[in-house]
């Protein structure tokens, strides 16, 4: 059998086993830098412990023997217990980090705790202790403890399950009852998490474990994880419901917030219909959980404003009570003033500056009031349509191949000016991408009214035309290659766009 004979132990072992624990803590102290406290405090009492040791030896020499003995072992056992403590901190702090191995600091503890009995009990019996009274006595103190700490035990028990059974790990979120929050301590007692008001709650682990709670986030494609969040808007139920999901859908994936991952992609969803309102709830992946309600809210701007571009209007529970008239008198108000707003508009659109007020009432119904906000595509390359957008407020950017690596940006629009001439004047399609630098309010002016004006009122023609060449002038000389079935340069524009007038 394998036995240390203590006296060999003590004089061949013992300076090695400092020195490596000497060694072990300067490393500590030097990649550790959130435990230096513990290691100069340890290093403090192995100080203090072989100091003890030294001086008792002397006085044992020196032929003081009362009392010396067992004060001599008690120094070692303390040495000794730094010396496992010092190996803790290298094992569980150092290597096994470093080997990508996290272990929960309750299990450190327990580990290192186990150390220090198995050392104490062991010097104990090598100092001639009778471990088997021991035992029985500590049996009963056991009983008594365990007794009078059933809550205490309770909690580090459960702490101990939570942290090995990898339910709750450091940084993780967690959902109870309505509070949702960061895990930023797992203790021996407790759990404190941390929400996005700065405000910790305490919770016993035994709580946690007796009550449940829930786990969020879930892995996603390229290492994110996610947190579905749902956002809810009441419509009209006479809205075709497949639209109004495309629409919320559409609005969430053109607005580019960062928050949100695209895969799996957003999806809305009919959930109720009730009292002439349909519910609609519209889910997204939400990759940073500290800015759930911020990015909620981005969603919702972003939405309502797609659903405006779509005249689709958010509405309230309708009960039917016989106001009928009423209504068809609020509606007839709400268009004149609607048309008025359009009028008004126009006036500050320097391409329409020029037209008498009986021409712009003509153009006003061919107009569709569509804001954007920031971030929003608003047309895209390759897109076949037939809109001229006539910019009220914000600015737009103009991008050939946006989002590609060698995306090239064309210019910035901003109020009074216009896009998308290109493909309404030829046919073509869109030969650049168009996207929201800010929130923009426009009007969209479809191919009728566009005719119906320019056939009164060819001067304009001219000016778009003008413009036209300009910015394709513009786009030849950086030498873009032309979009595929785009807008041609040059003779064959020409041509198009003499076939457009009919010419
Ligand atoms: P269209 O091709 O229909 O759609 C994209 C629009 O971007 C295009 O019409 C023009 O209105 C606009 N556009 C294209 N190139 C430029 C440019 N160089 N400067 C400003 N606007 C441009």
């Amino acid at each position: 059998m394998f036995s240390i004979d203590p006296d060999t132990f003590r004089h061949e072992v013992w300076p090695w086993l400092l020195s490596l624990s000497l060694l072990m803590a300067t490393l500590l102290y030097v990649f550790r830098r959130e435990d230096r406290r513990s290691v100069v405090l340890t290093l403090g009492f192995l100080v203090l412990g072989l100091f003890a040791m030294a001086a008792l030896a002397a006085a044992k020499r020196a032929g003081i023997s009362e009392g010396t003995g067992i004060l001599h072992e008690a120094a070692i056992i303390q040495v000794g217990l730094v010396v496992i403590r010092l190996w803790g901190l290298v094992v569980f702090r150092l290597f096994l980090p470093m080997t990508k191995m996290h272990v929960p600091r309750i299990l450190e503890d327990i580990i290192v705790m186990l150390g220090y009995a198995v050392w104490g009990l062991w010097r104990m019996r090598e100092g001639g202790v009778e471990l088997s009274h021991l035992v029985l006595t500590s049996t009963i103190i056991t009983a008594v403890i365990g007794f009078s700490m059933q809550d205490t035990l309770g909690n580090l028990l459960s702490g101990l399950a939570v942290q090995l059974d990898d339910s709750i790990k450091i940084g993780q979120w967690i959902k109870i009852g309505d509070v949702s929050g960061k895990v930023i301590q797992v203790g021996w007692r407790s759990t404190l998490i941390l929400n996005r008001n700065g405000e910790t709650t305490v919770l016993p682990n035994s709580w946690l474990m007796k009550n449940g709670f829930q786990a969020i986030g879930q892995p996603l494609a390229n290492g994110l994880e996610g947190w579905r969040r749902w956002v809810w808007f009441e419509l009209n139920w006479n809205l075709p419901p497949l639209d109004v999901t495309g629409v919320l859908e559409r609005a969430i994936l053109d607005a580019q917030i960062q928050e949100i991952a695209l895969e799996p992609p957003p999806q809305a969803v009919l959930m109720e219909l009730k009292h002439g309102v349909a519910r609609y709830a519209l889910r997204y992946w939400l990759t940073n959980f500290m800015a759930d309600d911020a990015t909620d809210s981005r969603v919702r701007a972003h939405a309502l404003a797609a659903l405006r571009r779509h005249g689709m209007e958010l509405t309230t529970e309708n009960f039917n009570i016989a106001t009928t008239k009423e209504n068809e008198r609020v509606e007839e108000i709400r268009a004149k003033r609607e048309i008025s707003r359009r009028l008004d508009m126009l006036g500050r659109v320097a391409l329409f500056s020029g037209i008498t007020a009986a021409e712009r009432e003509q153009l006003a119904p061919h107009l569709r009031y569509a804001p954007f906000e920031a971030g929003d595509i608003m047309s895209r390359e390759g897109a076949v349509a037939h809109w001229l957008y006539l910019i009220i407020n914000g600015k737009v950017d103009i991008w050939r191949g946006y989002g590609t690596p060698g995306g090239v940006h064309l210019g910035t629009l901003g109020a009074g000016e216009f896009f998308g001439e290109m493909g309404m004047m030829t046919g073509a399609p869109r030969t650049a991408t168009v996207v929201a630098g800010s929130r923009v309010e426009c009007y969209r002016l479809d191919r009728d009214g566009f005719e119906a004006i320019i056939s009164a009122r060819p001067e304009i023609a001219e000016e778009i035309s003008r413009v036209l060449a300009k910015r394709q002038a513009e786009n030849v000389a950086r030498n873009l290659a032309p979009v595929q079935g785009g807008a041609p340069a040059g003779e064959e524009m020409l041509v198009r766009i003499r076939k457009f007038f009919g010419v």
